[in-house]
């Protein structure tokens, strides 16, 4: 088996090659970071047993399934449902302390047993999380009321205050959503928290992404052991059924959660093809493959689309900024941030 770093392809070969997979596809991977495009591409390389980059422009330009296969594997659309499960914990903490709701009083278990969960991490309280956070790399001199004004703030808070309707429905972004396991772990901490707390707001949940059968897997809701491998049992036994097949055990999302997430098909960097706005937008893993350029052209669609102190969760990887245009970090364990044009941030 050959090694990736024993093909060499040089820049002219490159150009040629994303030029000609952008017409064969529609999708621009000049967007993407050239070290990521290239790895893929040398990767099917050795698949198809190729060394020369001008051979494999004559497949791609001939073979409609290897364009399949390409496309296929590039969009790594690797998951599973509460990945970084503490990242939940205080999208769920954020969301009681909305509602006025103390965590004691209600059931939710989001934290996987130590056995199920791939890396230990300490438990996130969203408010001491935040008020550390702000503390460690916002004005010191703030004292912790502040951090109360700002929760108080969230768009989506002033929502919950209100009589519930659909005009006033609290708005989720999953983007992107892969094969649904993120939307879905939102959905169940909002269902799960709706069946306990009374007046619990209405809410809409909109999951996209490019990859066709990423979403028309998570469509179906049928998940392997993979994709349950980080959840919890309190989660896991509320909202799924084991189906038996020939390899083992595959588990079944329930309908009400099904029911809960609207799937879209999208290249979001062209934009976004739903009319909301969103008080909550979660954005993780997918700006790391992003060039600059592309990141900034994107960055700002996600802006457009937050309502003033809405929040955008960018997740553990993400290492970008302090703040970027209206975007302030208010939580630097999970890259939280706030939209918000006053300059109390
Ligand atoms: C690693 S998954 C992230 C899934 C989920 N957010 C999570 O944190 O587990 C990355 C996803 O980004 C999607 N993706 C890549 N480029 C995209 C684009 N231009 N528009 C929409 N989705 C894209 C891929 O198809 C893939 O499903």
């Amino acid at each position: 088996m050959k090694l990736i770093e024993s093909i060499h392809i040089d820049n002219v070969s490159y150009r040629r090659l994303i030029k000609l997979l952008r017409v064969k596809t529609g999708l621009n991977f000049e967007y993407y970071n050239k070290p990521f495009i290239e790895k893929r591409i040398k990767s099917r390389m050795i698949r198809v047993n190729c060394d020369d980059p001008e051979d494999y422009l004559k497949q791609i330009s001939s073979q409609k399934e290897e364009v399949k296969k390409f496309v296929d594997g590039f969009t790594i659309n690797y998951t599973f449902f509460f990945r970084d499960y503490d990242v939940f914990e205080t999208f769920q903490d954020i969301l009681l302390h909305g509602l006025n709701v103390s965590k004691k009083d209600v059931n939710s278990d989001i934290k996987p047993a130590p056995s199920k969960r791939a890396n230990f991490r300490t438990k996130a309280n969203a408010a001491k999380n935040i008020v550390k956070n702000r503390k460690l790399t916002y004005k010191p001199e703030k004292s912790y009321v502040d951090i109360f004004i700002f929760l108080n703030q969230l768009a989506f808070y002033k929502k919950i205050k209100l009589v519930p309707s659909e005009k006033n429905s609290i708005n989720v972004w999953s983007c992107p959503c892969a094969t649904g396991e993120e939307p879905y772990s939102i959905a169940m901490i909002m269902d799960n928290l709706k069946t306990q707390v009374p007046r619990f707001p209405k809410y809409r949940i909109v999951a996209s992404d490019i990859a066709h059968e990423a979403i028309e897997k998570a469509k179906i809701g049928i998940y392997t052991h993979d994709s349950m491998k980080e959840i919890s049992d309190y989660y896991e036994n509320k909202y799924f059924t084991k189906q038996k097949t020939h390899f083992g055990y595959n588990s079944s999302i329930s309908g009400t959660i099904k029911n809960k997430v609207e799937f879209v098909e999208e290249d979001v960097t062209t934009g976004h093809n739903r009319p909301y706005k969103y008080d909550i937008i979660f954005c993780r893993y997918l700006l790391i493959y992003f060039n600059r350029e592309n990141r900034a052209k994107f960055l700002k669609i996600i802006e457009n689309r937050l309502v003033e102190n809405g929040i955008l969760v960018l997740g553990k990887t993400e290492t970008l900024f302090d703040s970027w245009g209206s975007l302030k970090l208010i939580d630097s364990r999970n890259r939280i941030y706030i939209k918000s044009h006053s300059n109390l941030y």
